[in-house]
């Protein structure tokens, strides 16, 4: 493509070279120059004179902000497999298509899901802080006991491809393992012995592990709630790789400190980066900020897939990935 034929597109982060090398062998790329969070007004700015607009789940695209991006702008391609960031029904009535990035980062995101899993569960972050603080006395049989995975039942709240993978993954340690999603999947869909159970508040109830793997958004804002947390047994765990928006904080931390929950693992906060700061004083809990996609692998693969879904779209060619 000749540099006059080249499409623009506003760009709101920094990325790999190799994904900014692709993204300007295709576009004339508008790009923020500071990695940081833009807000709406800078969004609209920035999308002057772009025909699309590459961005990340750090950037809210709601209604104000569509119904003041330039008429030239047609595509919002973001750089993510979750678009709760999005107002999809404003981007349906105003005619914008919105793309995502799925199954590039599945593989990066279920290992941090593993990840999190043992850490609560063999309770990493307390074992890491007697090292770090030079108060380990002398091994004991009783000595920060944890749960083992070969004789836990583990819950996948949620059955996408990020869960199937994570159990996938977790298959060779021996757990039992069951999911709730709105619908069944076939068994070779879940490799035959995850259990499907139809009722939420049951899945919590039998299971000692509750991994969470639902999209954020309306339909799953606090779903995890104190009702279905006093569900699970006694030192059960939660791990959330999925939204912070899916988990009440209060009803988690007063799990937590009542001990009624043995532990959490985390990577996802509701308004993160500023997060509840009372997880901090709580030992059990195993926090990461916000890495589950964050392998070289995962995010070129991101840069790749979105720049294919501009690509397309701006080609007259339907995009791989369009969400609307
Ligand atoms: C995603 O892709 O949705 C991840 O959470 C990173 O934004």
């Amino acid at each position: 493509m000749s540099e006059t034929d080249k499409p623009t597109i506003a760009v709101t982060r920094r990325f790999s070279k190799d994904v900014e090398q692709r993204l300007e062998s295709s576009f004339h790329v508008k790009q923020f120059a500071d990695d940081r969070q833009l807000e709406g007004p800078a969004i609209a700015a920035l999308c002057d004179g772009a025909d699309g607009l590459l961005c990340c789940s750090t950037e809210r695209i709601d209604k104000a902000l569509i119904e003041n991006l330039p008429p030239s702008v047609k595509i919002v391609a973001s750089y993510s497999v979750g678009f709760d960031h999005i107002d999809i029904a404003a981007a349906r009535q105003h005619g914008l298509c919105v793309t995502n990035t799925p199954d590039v980062l599945t593989d990066a995101t279920a290992e941090i899901a593993v990840l999190l899993i043992l850490a609560a569960s063999r309770r990493a972050r307390e074992s890491q802080h007697l090292i770090e603080s030079g108060k380990w006395g002398r091994w004991s049989p009783t000595l920060l006991l944890g749960m083992q995975l070969s004789a836990a039942r583990i819950g996948f709240v949620g059955m996408g491809r990020i869960a199937r993978r994570t159990a996938s993954m977790l298959r060779p340690f021996g757990a039992k393992m069951q999911y709730w999603n709105r619908r069944a999947y076939d068994a070779d869909m879940t490799g035959g012995d995850v259990e499907f159970v139809a009722d939420l508040n049951d899945l919590f109830a039998t299971s000692d592990i509750i991994s969470i793997h639902v999209p954020g958004g309306a339909d799953t804002n606090g779903l995890v709630n104190a009702e279905r947390l006093a569900l699970m047994p006694k030192g059960g765990v939660i791990v959330n790789t999925a939204r912070g928006s899916v988990v009440d904080d209060d009803a988690l931390i007063d799990a937590l400190k009542s001990g009624h929950l043995g532990g959490a693992g985390l990577d996802v906060f509701n308004g993160e980066p500023a997060f509840d700061q009372r997880y901090h004083d709580l030992p059990n809990v195993f926090m990461l900020p916000h890495i589950g996609s964050a392998t070289t692998t995962a995010r070129n693969g991101m840069g790749f897939r979105a720049t294919d879904n501009l690509e397309a779209f701006l080609a007259g060619r339907e995009p791989p990935d369009r969400v609307v």
